[in-house]
């Protein structure tokens, strides 16, 4: 049962997704608005995927039949619970109202995955990952962990080389080695624990002081005692308030703890509660921030191709969960479980109740309902899926050819030919047999080049759009200060 594109697969596309721009634009309208033009696809949903948005009362049909016609996936389980909001997040977290629903949670969530393994008999598939994010997967007790990893391997089987990652805190780390313990063994093969920043002035002003340097050494060792070989860190930059010289700190800090793998988030401000901080960050404050981050790596032993946000210091370790190896460099479906999860198949995107409000109730509702728990639903034209699949690839600085090819059945350098050859001749992307791979002069110029693999649409609200008005993101802080309450 593998995967054989066909072009009635997908739905046809709307007048705005038939144009073509010119590189030359698109790639300076990304520029212009770099703080959206980003990895996180599609942008603008409201305009740009509406059309492709499918009624609650076909949404079954759709969605499992965009989960049909292939055998390999990846999965992913949505926890999400935390002690505190930190106020840069972008994830879906509950409010401090529901924290006390961690049972209620798991049970629908394992409900969920019984309703899909009677949808798409998930006994048949062949699953390269499970990452159990959030959220914090480690606020729920060890014993729900243990229930969810039981269902899971019910139902599922997974490829050989397939891992097993969680997400935890600082704070939860130092505080119960024991429950880190019951995660190696429960068969849990990663853990990644993020750091973002250091200063606490700074981490202050992100609502996430409870999480500071003080825990992280003990915190460190409950991983290691537990047994975890494979550790990563997260960082961010491009805060407001963050200068290079304590964007240093952070780095050699996180160097200091010795972790196999280290990731790098650049803040993200859309739907956030800091998104009115974005224009005192503009793409000067970044580069330096992106050249030192790799000057420090290297010189640390960490290495990773240009563009690539994961470092690893383990030879021939990409430093990720398989989850999401396999799912950015070979564009293959996953399934999200859980409050506002993304699903991605060949065919379509969509987004668990959740997303939105942020809050359990409609997801419990639909789970209780004995429904897929879907809040939007899209089923898409082909250039929005290569959108989402070339934007992802950037995780890894490079758009595999071969799996392009097989999903879309076109080579990247047919669909995309124009655009190919403007990133080849401006020295942003070099062109090899394999992959379409970013160059180090084109990691300061990502913002510009995500976007030129992009669906028209999106392309076109980007060429249009005024980045000084950032209406939207004032809207989405809006939002979010509503829903954090
Ligand atoms: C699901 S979250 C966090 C896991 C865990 N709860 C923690 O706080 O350590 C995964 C990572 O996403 C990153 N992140 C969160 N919000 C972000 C944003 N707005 N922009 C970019 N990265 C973000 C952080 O580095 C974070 O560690
Ligand atoms: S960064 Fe982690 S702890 Fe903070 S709100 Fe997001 S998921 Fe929760």
């Amino acid at each position: 049962m593998s995967w054989e594109p066909d072009s009635s697969a997908w739905r046809e596309p709307v007048a705005a997704d038939r144009e073509r721009h010119e590189p030359r634009e698109v790639f300076a309208a990304g520029l212009r608005n770099h703080h959206i033009a980003n990895t996180a696809y599609p942008i603008a949903h409201k305009q740009t995927f509406y059309p492709y948005k499918v009624k609650r009362a076909r949404a079954h049909e759709v969605a499992t039949r965009g989960l049909s016609g292939f055998r390999d996936m990846c999965l992913y389980l949505h926890v999400p619970f935390c002690e505190t909001r930190c106020s840069f997040c972008e994830y879906t977290v509950v409010g401090k109202s529901e924290l006390p629903l961690t049972t209620r949670y798991v049970d629908a969530l394992l409900a969920e995955l019984a309703l899909y393994d009677d949808a798409i008999d998930l006994g048949a598939r062949l699953f390269h990952g499970l990452d159990i994010g959030g959220g914090t997967p480690s606020f729920l007790p060890s014993r729900d962990i243990a229930r969810i990893l039981e269902s899971v391997h019910a139902r599922c089987t997974f490829s050989e080389n397939a891992d097993i990652s969680i997400e935890t805190t600082p704070k939860i780390a130092s505080a119960e080695p024991e429950k880190i313990a019951s995660y190696k063994a429960l068969g849990i093969d990663r853990i990644s624990m993020g750091i973002q920043v250091i200063q606490p002035d700074l981490l202050k002003v992100l609502g996430r002081s409870e999480n500071g340097v003080e825990h992280h050494f003990r915190a460190v060792d409950a991983i290691r005692n537990a047994g975890f070989d494979r550790m990563n860190l997260d960082l961010m930059y491009g805060f407001a308030d963050q200068s290079l010289a304590s964007w240093r700190a952070t780095l050699s800090h996180a160097i200091a703890l010795g972790p196999e793998y280290i990731t790098l988030y650049r803040m993200r401000y859309k739907l956030t509660r800091i998104s009115h901080q974005s224009h005192r960050v503009d793409l000067e404050k970044v580069r330096p921030m992106i050249e030192l981050s790799k000057a420090l790596l290297s010189e640390a032993g960490y290495y990773a191709p240009p563009g690539k946000t994961t470092y690893s210091k383990i030879a021939g370790d990409v430093g990720t969960s398989s989850y999401l190896a396999k799912r950015v460099q070979t564009g293959i479906p996953y399934l999200g479980l859980g409050l506002g999860a993304q699903t991605f198949t060949h065919t379509t995107i969509s987004y668990n109740d959740g997303a939105a409000g942020k809050n359990l109730a409609p997801y419990l509702k639909s789970v209780d309902a004995g429904r897929l728990p879907l809040q939007d639903l899209y089923d898409l034209p082909r250039a929005q899926m290569m959108g989402k699949m070339c934007a992802v690839s950037f995780y890894f600085g490079a758009i595999e050819r071969a799996p392009f090819r097989a999903k879309f059945g076109v080579d990247l350098t047919d669909a995309f030919p124009n655009e190919v050859r403007f990133v080849v001749d401006e020295g942003l992307m070099e062109l090899r047999a394999d992959a379409l791979a970013m160059t180090k002069h084109g990691t300061l110029y990502k913002n510009g080049i995500i976007p030129l693999f992009a669906g028209p649409s999106i392309q076109r609200y980007l060429i249009e759009r005024d980045p000084s008005r950032s209406d939207d993101l004032e809207k989405n802080r809006k939002l979010a200060l509503r829903v954090a309450g």
